[in-house]
């Protein structure tokens, strides 16, 4: 990543930190270890990939980041909620996330499945209150919830769940999980971001398809990293999956045919990107990022 990208991605990633920090200010008629199970989990570092990919798409279809922060934020919820949720005993069971006891370990089930549901309804209210322009608003607002629900990230989860006894039928089917659970909110960081924007429909569809992409090629190194990877470096348990019995990309393909199948993804992605030209520079570089980072 060149030097210049890497300052404005951790200038982004400051700002980011404040205005999250902002958005979980609670009111006393929220209840105190409510607010505290939500603050744990969306302040405990993490990537910010999500938020970032909004701002520098907003950035690259000639609008300024500033005006992206509230759906920015609004993403990071929805994402830290799905990961709370996806760490309890009756999912995946895990108990490290993000360098700390997950949310479960800390504040107790019934405190983590509301903390969940809290930041998932505040990102509603986030993103909605925050953007100037109603009808940007509401459009947003439908990108997020087709994103994160029954045909997105949740609808994934369940498929994910399923196929840890049925078993996953071959490549096709997995990629179908993959793209409903980790694909489509990645997507939808960027369509939201271009709407923001004002991008047009032809832009967004390139955008979208970067976002498939991209997201895809996100879960594959998610893959990866549980059998490869470091637990200090990711701040979670590794070499989960197969113990689970899920079958991922490199149970299915092997290591060197998931590593080649993330290049090819993140190829499409780049690709996609041409119409922009010098404007999504940003967006180019982030893309190889996902899939050679160690974290
Ligand atoms: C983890 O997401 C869950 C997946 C969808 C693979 P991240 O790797 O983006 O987690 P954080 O936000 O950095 O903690
Ligand atoms: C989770 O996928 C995707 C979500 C929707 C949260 P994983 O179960 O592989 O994510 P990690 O490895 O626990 O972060
Ligand atoms: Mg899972
Ligand atoms: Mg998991
Ligand atoms: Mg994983």
């Amino acid at each position: 990543m060149s030097p210049e990208t890497s300052q404005h991605l951790q200038s982004l990633r400051e700002h980011l930190e404040q205005t999250l920090k902002q958005s979980l200010e609670l009111p006393e008629t929220c209840p105190e270890q409510l607010a505290l199970a939500m603050q744990y989990s969306l302040l405990a570092g993490g990537k910010r990939l999500r938020p970032v990919l909004v701002l520098l798409a907003c950035e690259a279809c000639g609008g300024s980041w500033k005006q992206a922060i509230p759906a920015a934020c609004a993403i990071e919820m929805i994402h830290t909620y799905s990961l709370i949720h996806d760490d309890l005993p009756a999912m995946d069971d895990d108990d490290l996330r993000r360098g700390q006891p997950t949310s479960h370990i800390k504040f107790g089930e019934a405190t983590a499945i509301l903390a969940g549901d809290g930041l998932l309804t505040r990102a509603f209210e986030v993103l909605a209150g925050g953007l100037d322009d109603k009808a940007v608003a509401a459009a947003c607002c439908v990108d997020l919830a087709n994103a994160a629900g029954p045909e997105g990230m949740v609808g994934g989860q369940q498929a994910d769940l399923e196929a840890e006894t049925a078993g996953v039928r071959d490549i096709d089917h997995l990629e179908a999980i993959h793209r409903r659970k980790t694909g489509r909110l990645l997507c939808a960081s960027l369509t939201m971001g271009g709407r923001i924007a004002g991008a047009s429909p032809e832009v967004l569809e390139r955008l979208r398809i970067y976002g498939e992409s991209v997201g895809l090629a996100f879960q594959i190194a998610d893959d990866l990293l549980d059998e490869v990877g470091d637990e200090q470096k990711m701040g979670k348990g590794v070499r989960k999956d197969a113990s689970h019995g899920k079958l991922t990309y490199p149970a299915l393909l092997g290591l060197e045919a998931s590593r080649q199948r993330a290049v090819e993804l993140i190829d499409r992605a780049v690709g996609a990107l041409e119409v922009l030209g010098d404007q999504a520079k940003y967006l180019r570089e982030i893309a190889s990022y996902v899939i050679h980072r160690d974290h």
